[in-house]
């Protein structure tokens, strides 16, 4: 059972965004609906008018390889607990249809469609997978990342099909009841309204479906975040303004996972800590930059900083990362927290029916 974690008025503060200064609106809906050549995507309009959400399309649209590359090998380290506490893949019914929110660059959907070809072969122990029918659904509302996703998952699996959705996981364009694991990797995080994430959740499962959604422990436990976030504080500037948006770490905090899968109506909550996950990055300056063209929030931190700030930021990094590392001998310990939570029912059957 996962204790830990309180929502510490440092951390959290650090990373809850003011709306202080207004931003210029970008042109989203435009940015959106650029098309990506595949019969199976489809293209939705996706970003309402909200600040918050506006950044986070802006910075995820031009950071898709510097996340790729910089957080793609931690964030893969916590896609098997993910499936397993989203009940994937779930065999009492004759299908089984998941829903990736927030896909990113695709590892969770590629995940899945391995673990899907190893139950078709039977080796599940009993062949109960064999004839099944396996459905993949990726929603993301950077069509940058969709573009990678559908390049990555096909260079995995060629000629698995897989329906690819540009919409906004705070209103998903599916009918209700219509998958029956939900999955959502460190996306929730990222969102201006994350109870209208779950809600929506809970609306387009199955009865019996299960949700799972992963997010990071709360510094100092995370390592890297600690890294950067204290030496922001001790050298540069933390004040810097941004939208406003939900804390950071909401998401870190057991209690208030249990109070809002609760308020969604979903049951059997579990909320578990995730580790070891380990963050193998170069250097004190190899974080600096996969932080500052990886992220958003954190993205807007940096730049928010003065030519001076940087330099003493920088500075303060490299002291710090040689502490914590041994000089560069030891990964970031980035332990993460996996959430999820059940949609009365029983899976396959539709009570109104
Ligand atoms: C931290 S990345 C997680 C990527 C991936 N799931 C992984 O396992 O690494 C956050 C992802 O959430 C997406 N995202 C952020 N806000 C979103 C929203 N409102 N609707 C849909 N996707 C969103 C971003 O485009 C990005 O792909």
């Amino acid at each position: 059972m996962y204790t830990e974690i309180g929502l510490d008025a440092y951390h959290v503060g650090r990373f809850s965004s003011k709306c202080l200064v207004p931003r210029t609106k970008l042109p989203i809906v435009s940015q959106c609906i650029m098309s990506i050549p595949d019969a199976t995507l489809a293209r939705r309009h996706c970003c309402a008018a909200n600040p918050f959400t506006e950044l986070e399309h802006e910075n995820w649209q031009r950071g898709v390889q510097a996340y790729a590359d910089g957080f793609g090998p931690l964030t893969s380290q916590a896609i098997p607990t993910l499936l397993e506490q989203a009940d994937y893949p779930n065999l009492d019914g004759e299908s089984t249809h998941l829903l990736d929110v927030a896909c990113g660059p695709g590892q969770v959907v590629s995940k899945a469609i391995s673990i899907a070809k190893e139950a078709k072969h039977g080796s599940d122990g009993d062949g109960v997978g064999c004839n099944r029918k396996y459905l993949f659904t990726a929603l993301d509302f950077s069509e940058n990342f969709l573009a990678l996703a559908k390049q990555n998952i096909a260079a995995d699996h060629p000629g698995t099909e897989v329906t690819f959705v540009e919409g906004d996981a705070q209103s998903m364009p599916f009918d209700d009841e219509s998958f029956d694991s939900i999955t959502c990797n460190f996306g929730i995080l990222h969102l201006a309204d994350p109870d209208a994430f779950l809600k929506e959740s809970h609306r387009v499962l199955r009865p019996g479906g299960a949700l799972s959604f992963s997010s990071w422990a709360q510094p100092p436990s995370t390592e890297g975040f600690d890294l950067i976030l204290g030496s922001i504080e001790a050298a540069g500037n933390p004040d810097v303004s941004l939208p406003e948006g939900p804390p950071f770490f909401r998401f870190s905090d057991e209690d208030e996972i249990r109070r809002s899968l609760g308020n969604a109506l979903f049951h059997d909550v579990h909320v578990k800590k995730v580790e070891p996950m380990e963050w193998n990055i170069r250097d004190a300056d190899h974080l600096y930059q996969v932080l500052l063209e990886g992220t958003a929030r954190t993205r807007e931190i940096l730049r928010g900083q003065s030519a001076e700030q940087t330099r003493a930021v920088k500075e303060e990094l490299r002291r710090r990362w040689k502490d914590v590392t041994d000089g560069g001998e030891k990964p970031l310990r980035m332990p993460a927290i996996m959430s999820s939570g059940r949609k009365s029912g029983v899976l396959g059957i539709n009570e109104d029916s």
